[in-house]
């Protein structure tokens, strides 16, 4: 901290939605502040790709521009750099550098912290530099604190959430309006919740980085990015939204992570993934719309917590972002992954053995034989069916039949529809995990 001022002065990469929200919220909430950490916290200076773009956000008149990243690294006054430039390349090499200068470090990116975290937690231990990210998992939530420090006696046995609020707000649409896939997307364009590319969030990928931040949190391993399982919600159809909904379910777009099998021994084998499910109208989960997100966790002592609030946003980022300022100002040293030891690599279960209920939807002829022989397809591997429905249309040659599980293999799962697949070539043939 800056000895002569008790001030934290502090440098700002990025003046986009949430670097502009902490400007705001820097200025509206001083003095809350200053009540709370006996210090101010103080923008020197802000790091910009383009000088020339007029600003929205009125800055401070002593706080200047810069395109220059060592002008925030290397400034001997700067105390803590916030980092809300997104991207991996440049805030990478941001971050090392300030950590070479011994800057604190707060960021935003999920991406840089779940694909390339690793040497960015060691370089922070080793030069005894905070680094904190409770921005870069659901905004506004304060689930990093919960995790790192609230429910740091317990033994988290699963999590699951709704990571990613541009997928929820789709999914919303869609079931609330009966949209199909494209209008909503279009929808969540116009209402600016979806970026002109979506691909980041629609494919699961966005939720899939916040996943691995969580699963470093809640189990203290680190999951290798490129192997976690991933499956977006592109494509998906009103149908079976309407479908999942006449049998008392919401499909969303999850990440999940859970001890696998009977395993209840931490740092025992862990199943991960992001998909989207089936989710029991009577979950909280399910009740989560539009562009929220939520997270449900059990642990063995504080048992069954959920957590719900805006996930995206300028003010509800900034207010994570500042938060974790507030603690660099109060110069709290915790463990910044929460553990007091370097990672080890999880323990991922064999995905064949993985378990669930399913649902499963396909465009069949309607004739005599076809439920016997899905019947046929699925007792072969032990799947046990728990409802079956079919929906008679009067406008389709084919019609919709659709099954749910009892809980059975990802293996078994994937070999019965492999034969179905063969015998009755339907048209269309898709499955769901159900949340249970
Ligand atoms: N694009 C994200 C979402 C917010 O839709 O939830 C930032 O991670």
């Amino acid at each position: 901290m800056t000895q002569q001022s008790q001030n934290l002065v502090i440098g700002l990469a990025g003046l986009g939605t949430v670097g502009g929200g902490l400007v705001s919220l820097l200025a509206s909430n001083a003095d809350i502040i200053e009540r709370r950490t006996g210090k101010r916290i103080v923008l020197k200076r802000v790091l910009v790709h383009n000088l020339a773009k007029p600003r929205t956000v009125p800055l401070p008149p002593d706080v200047s521009l810069t395109d220059d990243l060592t002008a925030l690294t290397d400034d001997p006054e700067i105390d803590a750099i916030v980092e809300v430039i997104g991207g991996k390349t440049t805030a990478k090499d941001l971050i090392s550098r300030a950590l070479d200068h011994n800057k604190h470090i707060v960021t935003a990116n999920k991406a840089l912290l779940a694909e390339e975290g690793q040497p960015l937690f060691s370089k922070a231990k080793q030069r005894n530099r905070i680094l904190r990210y409770e921005a870069s998992v659901a905004g506004a939530i304060p689930i990093v604190q919960a995790l790192k420090e609230s429910l740091a006696s317990n033994h988290i046995h699963s999590l699951v959430g709704i990571l990613n609020g541009t997928s929820n707000y789709v999914l919303s649409e869609m079931t609330n309006r009966h949209l199909d896939f494209t209008e909503a997307l279009n929808g969540a364009q116009k209402k600016g919740y979806a970026e002109a590319d979506p691909s980041l969030d629609i494919d699961g990928h966005d939720a899939a980085h916040k996943l691995v931040l969580l699963i470093r949190l809640a189990f203290g391993v680190h999951y290798d990015f490129t192997a976690l399982p991933i499956h977006g919600i592109r494509g998906l159809s009103k149908l079976d939204i309407e479908l999942a909904d006449q049998l008392g379910y919401h499909i969303k777009l999850v990440g999940q992570v859970r001890e696998a099998g009977t395993n209840s021994t931490p740092g025992g084998p862990i199943e991960a993934g992001v998909f989207p499910a089936l989710v029991p109208h009577s979950f909280l989960l399910a009740r989560v719309e539009g562009a929220f997100n939520a997270i449900h966790i059990k642990a063995d002592a504080a048992g069954s917590l959920f957590f719900h609030g805006r996930g995206a946003g300028d003010l509800p980022t900034a207010s994570a972002v500042l938060a974790d300022l507030l603690a660099v100002a109060r110069e709290e040293y915790p463990n910044n992954t929460g553990f007091a030891l370097d990672l080890p690599d999880a323990t991922v279960a064999d995905p064949n053995d993985w378990t669930s209920c399913y649902y499963v939807r396909m465009m069949v002829e309607d004739t005599p034989g076809v439920l016997r022989d899905i019947a046929g397809c699925m007792a072969r591997f032990g799947v046990s069916m728990s409802h079956v429905i079919q929906r008679t249309t009067e406008d389709l040659d084919l019609v919709p039949l659709v099954l749910l599980t009892h809980e059975t293999t990802e293996k078994a799962m994937q070999s019965a529809l492999r034969d179905i697949e063969t015998l009755l070539k339907p048209k269309e043939l898709v499955s769901f995990k159900v949340l249970s």
